[in-house]
């Protein structure tokens, strides 16, 4: 792991190597936001897409973007370069090192933090068995749609679900499911996707989206629509979508089956549909080496 090299602030050093200051925002407040980016045969996934996501909270937020898309991507290259095999980047942006007040400090240049991990091959049982999740109160704020670094509520509601023996939190706000606690959902009932539409109240998943697309492609039902606390409770499949995750089908919720318990046939549909999506990047990454 230490000769893992990261890049801070225009430097690229060894992990053990990088250092914030203890001023830092990001330290101080949790003002800052992040992306977690997938790539595949060494190629970042979805790019443009999350590109604009950063761009959306950064502006939400009021940091200017510090660098250039090329220069991002010149930075994902040589950080991608060091590991081969499905990795992720981890960039992270905040408000920089100041006194510490809570308006903001004039003329402070952000912290940037780049840094790419191996992606875990996902555990086999999961595809075959699916996991548990349990619905709890989304107690978050109301800009869920920024990818803040601040994320205390949602490591609550995560520690919550492990503590009760589930791997998910599913989010009920006013009746209505929003999201997983890092997670988007999807419900499936008499074969009709399900998933709510974008919002303030989720982050609008890089992963959720291109399911969309991937079911308007394949003629899969697919509806971008609110979905009550009832409707996820009678569903017959239910799955979670995220960059590290992928799609992966969720079969007990509240220690009752979902549907008839196992991993459901429209899940298994639209994770091959994804594998293949995915593996066509790869060789057309490979295809230009
Ligand atoms: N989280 N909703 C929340 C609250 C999330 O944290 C995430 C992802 C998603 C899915 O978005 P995407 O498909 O773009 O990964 C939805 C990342 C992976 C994380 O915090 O590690």
């Amino acid at each position: 792991m230490s000769d893992n090299q990261v890049f801070l602030n225009g430097e690229y050093l060894p992990i053990d190597e990088a250092r914030v200051s203890v001023l830092d925002r990001g330290f101080i407040f949790g003002d800052g936001v992040y992306e977690v980016i997938p790539a595949y045969g060494n190629r970042p996934f979805r790019l443009e897409e999350h590109f604009r996501r950063l761009n959306n909270s950064l502006s939400a937020v009021r940091i200017d973007n510090p660098y250039s898309e090329t220069q991002w991507a010149a930075i994902f290259d040589r950080l991608l370069a060091q590991h081969h095999g499905d990795q992720s980047i981890y960039l992270h942006i905040t408000r920089g090192v100041a006194p510490r007040d809570h308006g903001f400090p004039a003329d402070t240049p952000p912290t940037v933090f780049v840094m790419c991990s191996p992606i875990a091959p996902t555990n086999p049982d999961y595809l075959s068995k699916g996991f548990a999740a349990i619905t709890l109160d989304d107690i978050r704020w109301q800009y869920c749609r920024i990818k803040s670094i601040a994320l205390l509520p949602n490591i609550l509601l995560r520690q919550e679900a492990l503590d009760n023996n589930a791997t998910e939190a599913i989010l009920i706000r006013s009746g209505y499911v929003t999201e997983g606690s890092a997670s988007n959902m999807f419900i499936v009932k008499d074969g009709v996707i399900k998933t709510p539409p974008h919002s303030d109240q989720l982050l609008p998943g890089i992963t959720r989206d291109l399911i969309v697309e991937l079911a308007q492609q394949q003629d899969m039902a697919c509806e971008e629509a609110t979905i009550s606390e009832q409707e996820l409770l009678d569903a017959d499949e239910i799955w979670l979508s995220s960059s590290t995750k992928e799609i992966l089908p969720i079969t007990r919720l509240n220690d009752k089956p979902v549907g008839n318990g196992k991993p459901g046939a429209v899940w298994k549909t639209m994770y091959q549909h994804y594998q293949v999506y995915k593996q066509q990047l790869r060789e057309q990454a490979e295809g230009q080496h």
